[in-house]
C-alpha cells in the first residue's frame, strides 16, 4: 500500500492534499501533531470525511514530530480522538498500556507500534519486530542506515521474519532510500510519501505511483538502479522508467546512495539486482568486480553500465557512444577532423579516447597542467593550459566536459576570451542549465551547438538496450525532459 501522510496545518488543507493525491494512494496517515490548536478539535470527524482507511498520528519531537504539550496531554489528545474511525492508531513503542491502547483495542482498531530512528539502526531490530508482532500489535520500525551494509539488514528483514505477515519497515534518509521504493522486497506492508516532506527521503505519493510504480513489484520484478554518492537527484530513474512500462517489462529503476562497492555488488547477488548505472564517484571503484568489460571500458579504465551475464557483471560504456553518435556523420565527411577538449578529469576521459578513436586531432586544455599531459601522452592527444585555450580558436570541434558554467556557478565560463567562429560544432556537457555562458557566446557566434541534455539521454537509452534487450520506446523521447531548477 502506498501511504500519503497528511501534513497540513488545517483540516481543509489536509482534505485538499487528500484529494490532490487521491487517485495514487491506498491510505492516509492523519497527522495531528501537524495540526494547529484549533483544527484539534475536529480531528476525530476527518475519516468520515474521506473514503480511505486512515492512520491516526501524534507524534512528539524526539520522534521527528511536531507535538510540544506534554506527554499526558498528547495520550489524552490521541484518545480523544480515537472516538474517530479511525483504521489504524500510530502508538510509540515505548509507551505502555496508555487509555489510548486500550480504547483502540476496545474499538477494535489496529495499533502501528512504531519506533524511530533518526541517527543508526537498532542492532537488535529483527527481535523487536518480532516482539511486538507476537502481541499482535503491527511493529513500525522507521530506522536511518548508514550504509549499504545497513541496507542489506533491512532487505533481510522481509526473509528472516517471513511468518510476520503485517510490518512497517523503513530507511530514512539516502541509504535508506531504496527501501522506501522496494518496500515490498523489505517485506514493509506500506511505504510513506508526502506532498512535503515530513521525514528524511520521502518523495510525493505521483512519484512513488507513476515513476516508480512501487506498488507493483512483485516476485518477478526485475530491479535495476543506478550506483553514485549523491545520487539521489539523478535524472536516470526518470529515463529508465517509464522505458519499462513503455515496453511492458516488468522492472523498476531506483537510486542507491553507495558508500562501498563491494558492499552493493553483496546487496546485487542478495536481492538479485540485473543491472545498474553507474556515476561519480563510482565509475572507476566498479571495475574490480566486473568479469568482462567492452574495448571501450578497457581503454578509458570507466564503466558506466553494469549488466548480470550469466555467472558474472559485464561492464560497458555508454558514454562513449552517448557523447559520440551524433558527430559521426560530421566526422565522416571530414567537417570535424580537429577538436579543443576543455578539462581531463573522468568526463574528459571518454570525450578524448571517442575522438581519438574516430581519427580527431585533438588538444586537451586543462587547469592542471600535468592532467592534461597525463591524459593526452595516454591518448596521443597533444595538450596545454586553460589559459592558452585561445591559442586553439581554428578548431572545428569545442568540447566542454568541466563543471564551470554548472548550476549554481552559472555565471561562468571556462574559456571567456575565445572567440568562436560560425563553422564550428560547441558540444556542452553541462546540463544545467541548458544554455551555460559559454554556449550562449557560441549560439551568438551561430556555432552548431550539441546539448550535455542530449547526451545524457542517449546513454540512458543504450543503457536502457543493455538492460532489456529492447530499443527505447520511441514515443515517450519527446517526453524526456529535466525539471528546470
Ligand atoms: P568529471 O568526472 O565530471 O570530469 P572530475 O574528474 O573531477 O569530474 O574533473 C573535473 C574537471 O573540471 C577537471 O578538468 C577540473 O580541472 P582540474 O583538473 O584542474 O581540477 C575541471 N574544473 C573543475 N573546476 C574548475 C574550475 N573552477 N576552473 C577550471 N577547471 C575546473
Amino acid at each position: 500500500m502506498i501511504c500519503l501522510v497528511l501534513s497540513g496545518s488545517t483540516i481543509e488543507e489536509n482534505i485538499s492534499q487528500f484529494k490532490r493525491n487521491r487517485e495514487y494512494v491506498d491510505l492516509v496517515e492523519f497527522r495531528i501533531d501537524l495540526l494547529d490548536e484549533s483544527s484539534r478539535g475536529l480531528a476525530s470527524k476527518f475519516p468520515d470525511m474521506v473514503d480511505l482507511p486512515v492512520i491516526l498520528t501524534c507524534r512528539r519531537q524526539s520522534d521527528g514530530g511536531k507535538y510540544v504539550g506534554s506527554e499526558k496531554s498528547r495520550g489524552a489528545l490521541l484518545e480523544s480522538c480515537l472516538d474517530g474511525n479511525f483504521a489504524y492508531v500510530d502508538i510509540e513503542d515505548d509507551i505502555k498500556r496508555s487509555a489510548a491502547e486500550l480504547k483502540a483495542r476496545e474499538r477494535k482498531i489496529r495499533i502501528i507500534r512504531s519506533r524511530h530512528d533518526f541517527t543508526g539502526m537498532p542492532s537488535d531490530i529483527f527481535h523487536r519486530i518480532s516482539k511486538i508482532a507476537a502481541k499482535g500489535d503491527i511493529p513500525k520500525m522507521a530506522v536511518t542506515p548508514q550504509s549499504v551494509l545497513d541496507l542489506i539488514t533491512l532487505f533481510r528483514v522481509k526473509t528472516e521474519l517471513a511468518d510476520v505477515g503485517e510490518k512497517i519497515v523503513l530507511g530514512m534518509g539516502d541509504f535508506g532510500f531504496p527501501s522506501r521504493i522496494l518496500y515490498k522486497r523489505v517485506g514493509s506492508m506500506l511505504t510513506y510519501c508526502a506532498d512535503t516532506p515530513v521525514a528524511p527521503g520521502q518523495i510525493s505519493a505521483q512519484k512513488m505511483k507513476e515513476l516508480y510504480r512501487a506498488d507493483t513489484v512483485d516476485d518477478r520484478t526485475h530491479i535495476f538502479g543506478v550506483i553514485g554518492n549523491p545520487v539521489l537527484h539523478s535524472f536516470s530513474p526518470e529515463i529508465q522508467n517509464p522505458g519499462f512500462k513503455g515496453i511492458n517489462f516488468n522492472a523498476i529503476y531506483v537510486p542507491f546512495h553507495v558508500d562501498s562497492v563491494r558492499s552493493f555488488f553483496i546487496l546485487a547477488e542478495m536481492i538479485k539486482i540485473s543491472g545498474v548505472s553507474v556515476t561519480v564517484p563510482h565509475k572507476q571503484n566498479v571495475l574490480p568486480y566486473l568479469g568482462k568489460i567492452t574495448r571501450e571500458v578497457k581503454q578509458i579504465g570507466s564503466c558506466n553500465t553494469v549488466v548480470r551475464a550469466k555467472n558474472l557483471w559485464m561492464g560497458t560504456n555508454t558514454d562513449y557512444y552517448g557523447f559520440v553518435d551524433p558527430l559521426l556523420v560530421d566526422i565522416d565527411n571530414k567537417t570535424i577532423q580537429s577538436a579543443l577538449v576543455v578539462g581531463a578529469g573522468g568526463a574528459a576521459r571518454s570525450v578524448v579516447w571517442a575522438l581519438r578513436n574516430h581519427g580527431c586531432k585533438v588538444t586537451i586544455v586543462n587547469r592542471n597542467v600535468d592532467r592534461a599531459r597525463s591524459l593526452a601522452l595516454e591518448t596521443m592527444a597533444a595538450f596545454d593550459s586553460l589559459d592558452n585555450a585561445k591559442h586553439y580558436e581554428h578548431v572545428d570541434l569545442i568540447v566542454q566536459t568541466t563543471s564551470v558554467g554548472m548550476i549554481p556557478d552559472s555565471e561562468s565560463d571556462p574559456i571567456p576570451d575565445f572567440n568562436f567562429t560560425k563553422d564550428q560544432t560547441v558540444y556542452e556537457l553541462v546540463y544545467r542549465p541548458k544554455y551555460t555562458k559559454m554556449l550562449d557566446r557560441a549560439r551568438k557566434s551561430g556555432c552548431k551547438l550539441l546539448f550535455g541534455i542530449d547526451m545524457l539521454i542517449r546513454q540512458g537509452k543504450l543503457q536502457f538496450e543493455s538492460f532489456t534487450g529492447y530499443h527505447y520506446p520511441k514515443r515517450l523521447e519527446q517526453t524526456l525532459h529535466l525539471e528546470e531548477d
